[in-house]
This record gives structure tokens, sequence and C-alpha cells, in this order.
């Protein structure tokens, strides 16, 4: 038990958050147990408003919760100074929000580089970087735009590159892929396999079935609670063709899946 613990990059245990007061006061998560594992990928499924996004933020150090325990890497991140925790979502956390969040005064390759703003990376550095990044999704023409002179996709597409440009090792991911079309879907989801291959921790929400198959774990949430968790494996995974999953069990018999695979 204490073993498994310990590989675990992200453990919650019993995490529960309410909004509202009073009357109006209602619970978002609901006591939540969960183990994340480094590298794993996993996509959250669930009906609008059953606590996907409340989850993300939570994890991405961005919302507290009102009880039970967060370890990150194995430490309380209540007991982490405010300070101590910008530096690790500057440096370690990807964040693609669901409502994108690009910076309207900001042009498109101004934003991609914001992160690196934070690191103490160089004005000169930064700017190359992002350029590479937008480059990767085809984005290199809209570098001067602003925000506002893109289309739905395109601004999507500028915040994955932006949550992706500091190299982090854990992706939080909401709804990459939800304004592209099947193929730009895809070419979004490579990219993310790929940082996912090399290594990282993804933790992506989606509501396309299509988007599962390139997690190695599925989890629903209904109501604020985990409904269900199950680990796949990939069978096939080439750049061109949608990867073949096959499922491992649900979460009881997930535990028996060998060490072997899981790396
Ligand atoms: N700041 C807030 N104040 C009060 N209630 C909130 C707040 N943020 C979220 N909620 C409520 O918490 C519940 C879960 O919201 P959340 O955004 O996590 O859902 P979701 O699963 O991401 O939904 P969707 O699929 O529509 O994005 C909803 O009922 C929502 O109204
Ligand atoms: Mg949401």
């Amino acid at each position: 038990m204490k073993k498994a613990e310990s590989t675990s990059v992200i453990s919650l245990r019993g995490l529960t958050k309410r909004y509202g007061v009073g009357d109006a006061e209602h619970t978002v998560l609901g006591n939540i147990d969960l183990e994340i594992k480094k590298g794993e990928f996993i996509a959250v499924m669930g009906p609008s408003g059953c606590g996907k996004t409340t989850l993300l933020n939570v994890l991405g150090l961005l919302d507290k919760p009102d009880e039970g325990e967060y370890l990150l890497d194995g430490k309380p991140v209540e007991r982490i100074t405010s300070a101590k925790r910008a530096e690790i979502r500057s440096r370690r956390i990807g964040f693609v929000f669901q409502s994108f969040n690009l910076v309207p005064r900001l042009n498109v390759i101004e934003n991609v580089a914001l992160p690196l703003a934070y690191t103490g990376t160089s004005h000169l550095k930064s700017i190359k970087r992002a350029s590479a990044m937008l480059k990767q999704f085809h984005l290199n023409e809209r570098e001067y735009y602003m925000p506002w002179q893109l289309s739905g996709g395109q601004t999507q597409r500028v915040a994955i590159a932006r949550a992706l440009v500091n190299d982090p090792s854990i992706i939080l991911a909401d709804e990459p892929t939800g304004n592209l079309d099947s193929k730009s879907s895809h070419i979004i989801l490579e990219e993310l396999s790929d940082i996912h291959r090399r290594g990282n921790t993804i933790i992506m929400v989606t509501h396309n079935p299509d988007m599962t198959t390139y997690a190695d774990r599925v989890i629903t949430m209904l109501d604020g609670k985990i409904d269900t968790d199950t680990k796949t494996a990939v069978v096939k995974n080439t750049r061109s063709t949608v990867d073949k999953k096959v499922t491992l069990g649900s979460r009881s018999k997930s535990s028996k899946r060998s060490k072997k695979e899981r790396k």
C-alpha cells in the first residue's frame, strides 16, 4: 500500500468542495479518493455540472478543497506556501482552460510565451520557444494576430500551445478538443500522446468518447463523485490511426495490471 502511494503524483483522500452558503450550499466534489500515477493519461468524462472543471481547478492549485487531503508528489498541498504553489503552477503544470483564458491585450505569440515569463526565461528565448510551439500547431501565420481575430478552433490551439510551452510534467486539459473538427482533434491528441510518451501525466476532460481512445484510464464522474474508473491498454498507437483499446477492468481489477504494462 505504502509503495503504491509513493509512486502517485497526485493523491486525493476524501476531497470535498462546496459552493454557496446556507440553503444555497451545495457539494460539488463529494469525498473523492483518487490516486494518479506519474505518466498516466487519464480521460475524465461525465455530464455537464458533475464537477469536472472544479476537480481540475483543485488539481491545478487554482482552487482549494473544503475538506480532505491533496498530496502532490506525496506532499500535502495545504502546507505549501502560496509563493511555492505559484512556482509549482508555472514550472510543472500546464493548464488548458475550458474557456481558453487568452489575455485579450496580448497577441498570439505573447500569449503563448506568457507562462515562460514566470520561470525567468529571457524574452528572446521565450518568443523563440513560443514560435516553435505555434509552428507545431500550424499557427505560425497567426503569431501577431490578436485573440479576437482568431476562430474558435484557432483560439483553442493557441491555448493548448500556451499550456505546453513550459514543458510541464502535469497537463490538465479541460475539453481541449471541444471546438475542433475531428481531424484537428486527432492532431491535438497525437500531440498530447507524444507528451504522454515522454513520461508526463495528462488529465483530460472530454465529452467525446473517441478522444478517450488515447487515454490509458477513463474516469467518469457523476454528481461530484467518481462513478467508474477503468484502465485500458493501448494495443496500437501510431500517428495516423486511432488507437484501439482493450478494457482491462474496472477499478478493483485494474490494480492487477502488471508493473511492466504501466511502463
Ligand atoms: N464559482 C462557483 N460558484 C458556485 N457554484 C459553482 C462555481 N463553479 C462551479 N459551480 C457549480 O459547481 C458544479 C460543477 O461545475 P463544473 O464547472 O465543475 O462542472 P463541469 O462538470 O465542468 O461541467 P461542464 O461539462 O458543463 O463544463 C455546477 O453545478 C456549477 O454550477
Ligand atoms: Mg467544465
